[in-house]
Formats: structure tokens, C-alpha cells, sequence
């Protein structure tokens, strides 16, 4: 018996997709397909994909043309199975001519003339975009455009131009996002904004009840929550990879430099610029159901809105955690997870995270782990956005208790429930 095994993405499986399952059947008795992985292609940088891998797996079952049904899921992979199932023939589209040489050690390689005229992307182009537009007060409108053009799916609408959006990207000082997002649900837009939703824990509530009955989507604009690295991190702490937690430790700082002090009032805080992405690995590892919390603040103006140095000691039944942001200080902005079996290390700027370290006692047993992040998230960030409306879909990287347990943070802070230094 002779078998074949080939590897795609098959997003929105089309023409070009069935002809080449078809050859590849063809060149033997029994054919092997690998779709890849969520994470896999993302660490390769494909980050458009707008199928789950389950709908792909069952759009090349449906072919009825794979024999046997595989998911690639990391680099090297593709030696392991031809392998591991006794392959002959691997086969994949002329656009790889020459990049899989290197298996002809293993077993014979063709690649098939790939069908003209038609691909994924060009299936997904063809979708209708979602139009956004940026409201901000922070100036950084065109670098978030720009990440726009990495994404299909959504198109940003330049200033000037006056087509009805169907969506917000919300950069506004955070004490007026209440009014400016409520007001774009009454007016049916989806909402992406950046964390702090607000500043209160019932308006945050009453947004995503609000949202709900709009059917509108609002999702909290927190880069970290969607970048690879992070997510596999998480799944790695879910999964029992160093223990019991026991502790989560967060830094993130970014200087200022000179300031005038008359004009903090138009600029993001410590807690509100780093507060959000600070807390998240904390609520997301914890929970949000913490027993108490200090907060150590230390003012710079002598209104007391603007923090230069906060720090937030949480207690949960059995962990704790800390998070220490700031403007005017500057520390090591990494993150160390405790565990009782070993500890997670994610080395400065730790929010933008590519890699990390797994460590243990027994430092044979320590692991590295790298993926791609590109656009520093912004880019995952759109394509869930842009998912989240296609589906109609609730949040599944920043869940509203999350977002509304962050909220709380900022309401406690600016109601002063803190200690001063
Ligand atoms: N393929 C093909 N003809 C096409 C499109 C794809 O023969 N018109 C082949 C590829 O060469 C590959 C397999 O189908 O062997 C799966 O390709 P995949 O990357 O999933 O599809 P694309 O349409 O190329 O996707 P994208 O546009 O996202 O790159």
C-alpha cells in the first residue's frame, strides 16, 4: 500500500483545495491529511485564518477524499509522521517548490501544480470588512490603522471619511469611555476598547448587560490577553505544569520623563495605562475572587488624580499576588508565576511576550518556549474582534468578569480606598 500525506490550513475549503486532495489521493492507495493548528499557524505568522480547526478538519472530511485525518501542531512535525505512519509520498502545492527537500531523506517528494485563481485569502478578502473607526485622545490612531492592514476582515476608516462605521476603537482618557461607549451601543456599534472599560464597577456591568441586548459586541482592547505566547502560557498554568499556583507577580513600567504637571489630567496614570494589563495575568490565573486587596499608591499632583507609583498586594484563600505599575519609577517589568512544582519566568517587557521559561528544582527538566508575536498583539486583537462580531460570539480571551473585576480595581483606586507613600 502506498501512502501519501499532505499539510494546508484549508480555511474555507474551496476549488483549488478538493483538486489538490484529489491528485494527492491519486499519486497513492491512502491519503494522510495534516491541517494545521490554531497556534501553529499563528507562530508562523498566518493570523487570518477565519475557520476553528474543527470546521477545517470537517471541511476536508467532507471532501471524503482523506483516508485519515491529522492536525500539524509544531514545527519538525512533518518528519515525525511521515515516521510514525510508514509514509511514501509526501505532496503538497507548487507554491512550497523546493521548501520541503529536505524530507526526501525520509520518503519521495512531489509538489503539484497548485490551481490557478483561486485561494483562501482571496475567499476571505471578498467578505465583507467591517469598517472601524479609531475615537482617541492618545495619538496613536494610525499605528493601530496600520495594524488594521495586516487583517482581513476589517478596514479603518481614515479620519475624514464619512461612511457610517460599524465599529469603534475606543483610545479615550478613560473617565469618559462610560458615555462614549454607552452611546455607540445605542447606536449599534460593536466596541473594541482600550482597558479600563471604566472606571466603575456597576457602569462596566450595565455596558456589557447593554451590549448583550444590542447585540453588539464589546471587548476589551488589552494587547497581551492575545498574543500566542501568552495564551500558551495559560493553558500551560491550567494544565498543572508547575503546580499549585501560589503566586503571581507583575511589573510593568514606562518612564515619562518630564512632565508638566498641569497637564497630567490628559494623560493615561499609572494604574489606568498599566493597571489593566497588569491585573490580567493575576485574574485570569486567580480568578477574580480575592479576600482583600492594598493598594500603595503615590501621587505626583496635588489633586492626587495621577499615580507616578502604585502597587497592589491581592489575597486570595490560598495565593497571592502583586502588581506594581508606574510613570515616574522604573523596575523590571517581568512576571514570575509560583508554583508548587516549579515557576513560570517571562523576562521584560513580559507584556509583549515571545518567550518564556518554564523552571523547576531539577533544572534539567526547565523548558524555553518561543512563538512569533507581530504588531505587539495589536493584530490578534483585531482578527478576535472581527471573529467575535462574525460570530455573534461572546469573548473568549478577556471575559467580562475580568473586565469588570478590573474596573472595580479602578474604582477602589479612585475613590482613594489606598494607602499613600
Ligand atoms: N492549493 C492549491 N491550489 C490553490 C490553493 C491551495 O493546490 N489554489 C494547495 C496548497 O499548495 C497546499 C494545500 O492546497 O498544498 C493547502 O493550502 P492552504 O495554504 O491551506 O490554502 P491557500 O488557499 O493557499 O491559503 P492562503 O491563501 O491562506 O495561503
Amino acid at each position: 500500500m502506498v501512502k501519501v500525506i499532505t499539510y494546508g490550513t484549508y480555511d474555507l475549503l474551496h476549488y483549488g483545495h478538493k483538486r489538490l486532495l484529489e491528485r494527492a489521493k491519486a499519486l497513492g492507495d491512502y491519503l494522510i491529511v495534516g491541517v494545521t493548528a490554531e497556534s501553529f499557524d499563528k507562530s508562523r505568522g498566518k493570523i487570518n485564518v477565519q475557520q476553528s480547526l474543527m470546521e477545517r478538519i470537517e471541511g476536508v472530511r467532507a471532501t471524503g477524499l482523506a483516508d485519515e485525518i491529522i492536525v500539524e501542531e509544531y514545527e519538525g512535525q512533518k518528519i515525525d509522521d511521515i515516521r510514525r505512519y510508514g509514509v511514501d509520498i509526501f505532496t503538497v502545492g507548487s507554491d512550497w517548490v523546493g521548501k520541503f527537500d529536505y524530507l526526501e531523506e525520509y520518503c519521495k517528494v512531489v509538489y503539484l501544480p497548485r490551481t490557478e485563481g483561486v485561494s483562501s485569502s482571496q475567499v476571505r478578502s471578498k467578505k465583507r470588512k467591517i469598517s472601524v473607526r479609531i475615537v482617541e485622545d492618545k495619538g496613536i490612531g494610525a499605528k493601530i490603522a496600520n495594524e488594521g492592514t495586516y487583517v482581513n476582515g476589517v478596514e479603518f476608516l481614515s479620519p475624514d471619511d464619512q461612511h457610517v462605521e460599524d465599529a469603534i476603537y475606543l483610545f479615550s482618557m478613560p473617565d469618559r469611555h462610560y458615555e462614549l461607549i454607552k452611546k455607540a451601543i445605542y447606536n449599534g456599534k460593536h466596541i473594541l476598547c482600550e482597558s479600563p472599560i471604566t472606571m466603575n464597577e456597576v457602569q462596566c456591568r450595565e455596558l456589557f448587560d447593554l451590549a448583550r441586548k444590542k447585540n453588539v459586541v464589546l471587548m476589551d482592547a488589552l494587547k497581551t490577553a492575545y498574543g500566542t505566547a501568552y495564551n500558551r502560557l495559560l493553558l500551560l498554568v491550567k494544565s498543572g505544569a508547575i503546580g499549585k499556583v501560589i503566586s503571581v507577580d507583575a511589573t510593568c513600567t514606562s518612564l515619562m520623563g518630564n512632565y508638566n504637571v498641569k497637564a497630567l489630567k490628559q494623560i493615561w496614570s499609572s494604574i489606568t495605562a498599566w493597571g489593566p494589563t497588569a491585573l490580567l495575568p493575576v485574574f485570569q490565573i486567580l480568578g477574580t475572587d480575592y479576600i482583600d486587596k492594598n493598594i500603595v499608591t503615590q501621587y505626583i499632583d496635588e489633586d492626587k488624580t495621577f499615580d507616578g507609583f502604585t502597587k497592589i498586594d491581592f489575597l486570595y484563600p490560598e495565593a497571592v499576588a502583586t502588581i506594581k505599575v508606574a510613570k515616574t519609577a522604573k523596575s523590571e517589568g517581568n512576571l514570575v508565576i509560583t508554583g508548587t512544582k516549579g515557576y513560570i519566568y517571562v523576562p521584560a517587557p513580559w507584556w509583549k511576550m515571545d518567550y518564556f521559561e518554564v523552571k523547576y528544582e531539577d533544572q534539567n527538566k526547565n523548558k524555553r518556549f518561543f512563538y512569533q508575536l507581530e504588531g505587539e498583539g495589536i493584530r490578534y486583537e483585531l482578527v478576535a474582534f472581527s471573529k467575535e462580531i462574525e460570530s455573534g460570539g461572546n469573548n473568549s480571551y478577556v471575559s467580562e468578569e475580568i473586565s469588570v473585576a478590573i474596573a472595580k480595581v479602578m474604582e477602589d483606586w479612585a475613590a482613594r480606598k489606598v494607602r499613600e507613600i
